[in-house]
């Protein structure tokens, strides 16, 4: 058959946010890992969608490993950063990471697009999207195209809507 365009994406967000879950379940089901732990370092992924073929960064978000993204952001063509919409607290510290990257000069002034997942909607302290949007300050974003989807990745739900946009994005 045709060969799919291959496309590399960088997966970040702060560690427990859910990057590995979301990953995990955009893969074919007999694909997909049962038990996901913390990541160490990072992890390569793959999956496809109708026209083209990812492979993910999955970085650790742990604090010790923050400093591997950057040598990742010269080779990538897309973002996905997954924030745990739970986790108020520590949004500021989301935020910050998020700003620094968006300043970094191998990143600054691409028109790469960055997805935003407003992770674990399931779970009662969840704030909407439209919060976790306006606590990172998104619209303040003008050199690059991106998007928030609101999502649950142990059900799966969300994320579908996110890959779409990214896909229409990169064609
Ligand atoms: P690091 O690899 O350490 O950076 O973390 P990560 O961002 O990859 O998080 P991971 O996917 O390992 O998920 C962390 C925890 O959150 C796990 O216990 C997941 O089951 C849980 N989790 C992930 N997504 C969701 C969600 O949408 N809702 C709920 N309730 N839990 C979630
Ligand atoms: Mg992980």
């Amino acid at each position: 058959g045709l060969k799919k365009k291959e496309v590399h994406v960088l997966c970040l967000g702060l560690d427990n946010s859910g990057k590995t879950t979301i990953i995990n379940k955009l893969k074919p089901y007999n694909a997909q890992a049962q038990d996901i732990v913390p990541t160490i370092g990072f992890s390569i992924e793959k999956f496809r969608t109708s026209s083209l073929s990812f492979t993910v960064f999955d970085m650790s978000g742990q604090g010790r490993y923050r400093n591997l993204w950057e040598h990742y952001y010269k080779d990538c063509q897309a973002i996905i950063f997954v924030i745990d919409s739970s986790d108020v607290l520590r949004m500021v510290v989301a935020k910050e990471e998020l700003d620094t990257l968006l300043t970094h000069p191998d990143l600054k002034h691409r028109r790469i697009p960055i997805l935003f997942f407003a992770n674990k909607m399931d779970l009662r302290d969840a704030v909407s999207s439209v919060k976790v949007s306006h606590l990172l300050t998104l619209e303040n974003i003008k050199d690059k195209p991106w998007q928030i989807c609101a999502s649950d990745a142990l059900k799966g739900e969300g994320l579908q809507e996110g890959v779409d946009w990214l896909q229409d994005q990169i064609q």
